[in-house]
């Protein structure tokens, strides 16, 4: 088994190197690493942030572990040299649509949430966000105005094809967890949305055990904070999901606490946090690895079919927790490495 390994930029060396540490210590045999390139440190060593040889990897591997891309000397490049296009690009060329970010308070946890501590305990959801389409791969430009104005735009699109497929994973998700799928739009507004919500409701003839609804965006945003226990699956586009998926890491607790999983048709994945590469603490030791150490969690479950040893990484990080670990996010002082030590030392 090939586990592609890209560190990327900002913490994401950092916090890479404690989720290995945790791989190696489970002691599995036959997983190989390989490392390579992306993001602002691709650009500045290759002068790409996908390199050929990158994308060769991923494809290869069984698995991807990334840590994080973007780097603040890079943001005045030409957009398709800019790191972000590492993982936009990988999630694209390898067909990696379907992002699975689960959100659920480590009862250990619930003083760190943002939230009342009732109201965070009651957490337990997971976002289903398509990530190929949206207003994300939408032709994009800069222009100018009949008055001559700069004007930038940004098309905003979907097909029903990319929304059944992962309305399809939507529903299946639902299936396999309490049975609610809630399919967040802004149908009110945009016709991208309208066929979002024509789509969904077409795919749930297939799934009668399935009780779906449906929420525009603002109102979900709001009921994520007002009683998030509500929700079970929540099925939604590439940046409605991007953005209420950090708003529900602080529900939890802390952005450093949010793994995921990007999965293709062949079921390939590619695991990472949801965090960027964090450059206002990148280097000091302050990053938690949580979300990294529970992102190869998430590989083991669903791309190495090895889910005891997942099972036993999310029960040392429990254990962990419930022992005090704390980086600052978490309201604490302990270093990345210590974070690290912590689940090692759960895990013995
Ligand atoms: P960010 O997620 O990097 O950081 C937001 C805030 O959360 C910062 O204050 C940061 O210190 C904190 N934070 C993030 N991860 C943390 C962790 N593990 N432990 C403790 N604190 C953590 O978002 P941003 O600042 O908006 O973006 C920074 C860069 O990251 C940008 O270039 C952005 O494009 C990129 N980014 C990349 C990814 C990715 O690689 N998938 C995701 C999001 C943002
Ligand atoms: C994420 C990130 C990415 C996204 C950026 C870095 C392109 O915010 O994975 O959540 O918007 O998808
Ligand atoms: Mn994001």
């Amino acid at each position: 088994m090939l586990i592609a390994l890209f560190p990327g930029d900002g913490i994401g060396p950092e916090i890479i190197a404690q989720a290995k540490r945790v791989l190696d210590a489970l002691g599995i045999d036959g997983l190989t690493y390989e490392e390579g390139l992306v993001g602002g440190a691709a650009y500045k060593a290759v002068g790409h942030p996908l390199p050929p040889e990158t994308l060769e990897l991923a494809r290869r591997a069984d698995a991807i572990l990334f840590g994080a891309v973007g780097d603040p000397d890079c943001d005045s490049l030409e957009r398709h040299l800019r790191p972000e296009q590492a993982i936009l690009g990988l999630r694209k060329a390898m067909g990696l649509f379907s992002n699975l970010r689960p959100a659920k308070v480590f009862p250990e946890l619930a003083d760190a949430s943002a939230l009342k501590k009732e109201v965070a305990s009651a957490i337990d959801l997971l976002i289903v966000r398509e990530t190929n389409g949206d207003v994300y791969f939408g032709e994009k430009g800069m222009r100018k105005t009949a008055e001559g104005l700069r004007e930038g735009y940004d098309i905003m699109s979907y097909n029903e094809e990319q929304v059944r497929k992962i309305a399809h994973q939507g529903f299946q998700a639902a299936r396999a967890r309490r049975g609610k799928l809630c399919s967040v739009d802004k149908a009110n507004v945009l016709e991208t949305s309208q066929l979002w919500r024509d789509v969904v409701i077409e795919v749930s003839a297939e799934y009668p055990d399935v009780a779906l609804s449906h929420m525009y965006v603002d109102n979900a945003a709001m009921q994520l904070v007002r009683n998030p226990g509500q929700f079970d699956v929540i099925v939604t586009g590439n940046m409605f999901g991007d953005i209420l998926s950090d708003q529900a890491s602080m529900c939890v607790g802390s952005i450093g606490m949010l793994a995921s999983a990007t999965l293709n048709d062949s079921n390939q994945g590619l695991y990472e946090p949801i965090h960027g590469s964090a450059p206002d603490i990148a280097g000091q030791g302050k990053a938690n690895p949580l979300a990294t150490i529970l992102s190869a969690a998430m590989m083991l479950r669903y791309s190495l079919n090895q889910p005891e040893q997942a099972d036993r990484i999310e029960k040392a990080v429990a254990k962990a927790l419930a022992g005090g670990a704390r980086s600052p996010d978490l309201g604490g002082t302990m270093t990345t490495v210590a974070m690290g030590d912590a689940v090692l030392a759960a895990l013995a």
